[in-house]
């Protein structure tokens, strides 16, 4: 394979993925301790041994021209969070409340402030510059109730190029009246903006209904029919989060059997449709989410954080139910899928399961892009994927590395990674090849703030 045109960028180090989809991540992963990734107009050309690709000839000049990206550190697929908030970034760590209370208190004044195109568009832009600097280079992103912030969202992803999936929330009742919309009202809001955005690029539209509780059965059932329209699609919400929540479900649809039953009802439960939380499921919705295709995103730093309950990480995969990991930031206290795969061991040891680090680390990558039908296009390092991937420092947490340096294993680095890494690791990130966040050099629309905003006395 001969490699000289311009196009084609060289990128060298140890580089870890898990090239398949599978039940076994940790007998499944690809690690190249001197490894080469091509990149030719945005995609992967070669993903390999370096000295496979050096022994050419036309390759070994390369080298000798200095055609070759060098990087010390290790090189993954950019990460996947299968769900998160951006208009919430701003209230994370929101004080002492749990899911119901934290809505109406925290969530639903600040996400008023969307309604104003310039405001959404600021936000939108400072928080993908955030999701780049912590390595994620796709997410399944809530929006606000106003289409304009989900405009702000998809036009701010298309000028870094990124593999996005957006939607305009749906919701038409117990929440404040100006974020409300009617059936018919975000129905034809959804659906312009499938058109408008829907493949255009690399953005891919989800419908969204915020969960079952803030959604007449009217509006359900024209959310039912938006996704029978536009079958490729996907679908994002809320499910059995909380035991309250669980309990009003109950009393709004009592004709349901459960909670899916709800979505299942209203033809929401499919492929592409994903499911936020699922820490309260009776046999049935296990089953019937087996059944559907239709995949759970289990949050961990956020159901630690609302005190919603401990997700049976081992029943779900059990059950041969997909799953991803997911921040649910601002409920999530970090972007970082690090950050969140350490918060997911623990939940899983709570529950007398230890999970693998290999498996933490697939369900940000090729698992996440699996249960999303997008593997054939990011969550790994096979030639012909979209080339988005991050390369992490070591040295930047010196805690972590000398843990490293004591490790006698892949397996015990990777678990060392996924429990003390966070944003810190993230030294590069690159979408469809290209550059788009060095440490150190300003991220998109940061400003630094210099000790505290003047602050008033008071208890919190
Ligand atoms: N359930 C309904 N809306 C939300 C939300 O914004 N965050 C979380 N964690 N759960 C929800
Ligand atoms: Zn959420």
């Amino acid at each position: 394979m001969a490699v000289s045109s311009h196009a084609r960028r060289v990128h060298r180090g140890s580089i870890l993925h898990f090239p398949r989809s599978t039940n076994d991540p940790a007998n499944n992963h690809q690690y190249f301790a001197d490894g080469v990734l091509v990149v030719e107009n945005g995609k992967i050309a070669y993903f390999g041994e370096a000295a496979d690709f050096f022994s050419l000839a036309d390759n070994q000049r390369l080298l000798n021209y200095g055609g070759v990206e060098q990087h010390k550190g290790l090189i993954l697929p950019g990460l996947i969070d299968s769900h998160v908030h951006f208009p919430q970034i701003e209230m994370i760590a929101s004080y002492g409340k749990q899911l119901l209370d934290w809505l109406n208190e925290y969530t639903f004044p600040t996400e008023t402030q969307f309604a104003n195109a310039a405001y959404a568009q600021r936000q939108a832009k400072w928080f993908l510059g955030q999701l780049m600097a912590h390595g994620t280079t796709t997410a399944s992103v809530f929006a606000t109730v106003h289409p304009e912030s989900v405009d702000a969202f998809f036009s701010e992803a298309s000028k870094l190029n990124a593999r996005m999936i957006c939607g305009k929330v749906l919701m038409d009742r117990f929440c404040p009246d100006d974020l409300q919309d009617t059936p018919e009202l975000g129905y034809r809001q959804s659906k312009q903006l499938i058109e408008r955005w829907h493949g255009n690029g690399r953005s891919l539209y989800a419908i969204t209904p915020r969960f079952a509780p803030t959604s007449t059965p009217e509006q359900l059932a024209k959310a039912g029919q938006l996704a029978n329209e536009h079958p490729d699609t996907f679908i994002q919400t809320h499910l059995s989060e909380n035991i309250g929540e669980v309990a009003w479900i109950k009393e709004l649809y009592p004709e349901h059997p459960d909670y899916l039953g709800v979505y299942q009802a209203n033809d929401l439960v499919r492929e592409r449709a994903l499911f936020g939380h699922a820490v309260h499921l009776k046999d049935r919705e296990y089953q019937a989410l087996a059944s559907s295709g239709a995949t759970i995103s289990f949050c961990p730093s956020s159901n630690l954080f609302l005190g919603s309950g401990l997700f049976d990480y081992g029943r779900a995969k059990d059950a041969g139910i997909a799953l991803s990991l997911a921040s649910d930031v601002g409920a999530g206290t970090s972007l970082s899928l690090f950050a969140n795969q350490s918060d997911a061991y623990k939940i899983c040891q709570l529950q007398g399961l230890s999970l693998n680090p290999f498996e933490s680390l697939y369900l940000c990558t090729q698992g996440a892009a699996a249960a999303m039908g997008l593997e054939q296009q990011v969550g790994n390092l096979n030639a012909g994927s979209e080339a988005d991937f991050i390369e992490l420092d070591f040295r930047a947490h010196p805690v972590l590395q000398q843990r490293l340096l004591r490790c006698k294993s892949l397996a015990e680095q990777l678990f060392a990674l996924s429990t003390l890494g966070d944003d810190r690791l993230v030294d590069k990130t690159y979408v469809a090849g290209k550059l788009v966040y060095q440490k150190g050099s300003k991220v998109c629309g940061l400003s630094s703030t210099n000790g505290l905003p003047s602050l008033s006395s008071g208890s919190i």
